[in-house]
């Protein structure tokens, strides 16, 4: 008899922003009508957005070049041109940063560097995750500790801002912590973290002996009037510090597949030392990460016209953003934050809104059937419920928020569409099917 291949703790990889696509391809299967609306991902090329023409000028320079060598493997811990680049880019925004560019590691893609620095883990080490969460983050970090994440409150009703009396709290109450994950501009509210609240994590950190992770991919988008706080000045020679950026979302190039970590202050204490060895070990056994956008990278975000780009860019996400917040927060039965950062918010009910016999129509008797069968499960959360209901009545895809691990119902939608005919459309029937579905019983 062969041994279980099959991992019991499967169950603790959950990633609620892809599984309702195969709710929608089910759909899809049996009503030839369904039209899908993807507000669930945040792929800015899925919603309209084009690579500038300078990026793919840049890219195809490069493919040119004779002896092909962005066609090659890379170093394994990254091109060290473009690592070097890193170190003095940090300097940009945080001058007196020592980051040297021997920890700074590259990754296909800010997940496969995630799942990296979780791994290399010891057994029992826990890093205290964001609720709401981005779901790569906390289910990595569950699936390597064997054991449902850690979580402290983002809030609300303070603007999404991190619930600093409760992450406390938590790492009082779970002395197994040894970090404090914190993704700001924030994925999946959209909020921006002022320089006050990550001076009062560097505090936590400093007064509980813990490592920071920043997951700053986002860094670049952020308007509203509200500026980008550098964890990295706060943080420079007190805590040990992991931050993680990639080009998916401002270049925007998320099939280039292309992250980084950076270990700051690495002279600080030798376990964090020790620890970043092991993250560049477990980074060796990849053989490398995709070569072409490491080697163009540094000339994408050095470029004259990047910075115009990432301002109209920003300025759109703006617009858009705080057009949705205007329809949903006018809709009864619901709590908007709008979106100073990032291109993602995430409406909340009201608490008592959502129950289990509220419905919409479904036309189709095979998608109706499919929906009821679905939803009918026991422990089904009440937003998923109202999530499924939505796509099979108006093929507008949201992804419940206790797909983000969070406590409180609502959903998560991205403000990317570029096309005003079709996003005004979207959120009026959005705006439309709350209140229908909410009266329905
Ligand atoms: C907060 C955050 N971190 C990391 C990632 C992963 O990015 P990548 O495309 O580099 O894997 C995402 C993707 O949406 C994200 O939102």
């Amino acid at each position: 008899m062969r041994n279980k291949i099959s991992n019991s703790d499967v169950g603790l990889l959950r990633y609620g922003i892809r599984e309702i696509v195969d709710v929608a391809q089910k759909i899809g299967e049996v009503d030839k009508d369904f039209t899908f609306i993807g507000e669930n991902i945040g792929d800015p090329i899925a919603k309209g957005w084009m690579v500038p023409k300078f990026v793919k000028e840049i890219i195809v320079e490069e493919v040119q070049k004779p002896g092909d060598a962005v066609f090659g493997y890379s170093h394994s811990r990254g091109n060290p041109a473009t690592r070097k680049w890193v170190t003095e880019y940090a300097k940009r925004f945080s001058p007196s940063s020592k980051l040297d560019y021997e920890y700074v590691l590259f990754a296909s893609g800010l997940g496969a560097g995630i799942s990296a620095l979780y791994h290399m883990l010891p057994a029992g080490a826990r890093v205290l995750q964001p609720t709401p969460s981005y779901p790569t983050h906390a289910s990595m970090e569950s699936f390597n500790a064997k054991a449902d994440p850690i979580i402290y409150k983002l809030d609300p009703d303070n603007g999404w801002q991190p619930d600093l009396g409760d992450m406390e709290a938590q790492i009082v109450a779970h002395p197994d912590i040894v970090a404090i994950l914190v993704i700001n501009p924030n994925n999946p509210t959209g909020a921006v973290y002022s320089k006050e609240t990550l001076e009062s994590i560097v505090k936590l950190a400093e007064k509980y002996s813990l490592m920071i992770i920043s997951d700053e991919v986002y860094f670049r988008m952020v308007y509203n009037g509200l500026e980008y706080a550098q964890i990295t000045e706060i943080a420079q020679g007190r805590v040990p510090l992991v931050v993680m950026r990639g080009l998916s979302k401002d270049v925007p190039w998320p099939g280039g597949r292309c992250g980084w970590l950076e270990f700051h202050n690495v002279d600080l204490d030798a376990d964090y030392k020790e620890y970043a060895e092991a993250v560049k070990k477990r980074v060796l056994m990849e053989v490398c990460s995709v070569t072409l956008p490491q080697v163009v990278l540094p000339k994408i975000y050095d470029h004259p016209e990047f910075e115009a780009w990432n301002r109209a860019y920003n300025a759109e996400l703006e617009k858009n953003g705080n057009y949705i917040a205007e329809v949903l927060g006018n809709t009864p039965g619901m709590k908007v934050n709008r979106t100073n950062g990032a291109f993602y918010m995430m409406p909340l009910f009201n608490e008592g809104v959502l129950n289990d016999k509220q419905t919409l129509p479904v036309k189709n008797d095979a998608a109706r059937a499919y929906i009821e069968g679905e939803v009918s499960k026991p422990g089904f959360p009440l937003d998923k419920r109202f999530a499924y209901y939505l796509l099979a009545n108006t093929g507008i895809c949201v992804v419940p928020a206790s797909g983000f691990f969070s406590p409180y119902y609502g959903f998560r939608l991205t403000t990317l569409d570029r096309d005003e005919v079709r996003r005004k459309d979207t959120y009026a029937r959005l705006s439309a099917a709350i209140t229908e579905y909410t009266k329905s019983a």
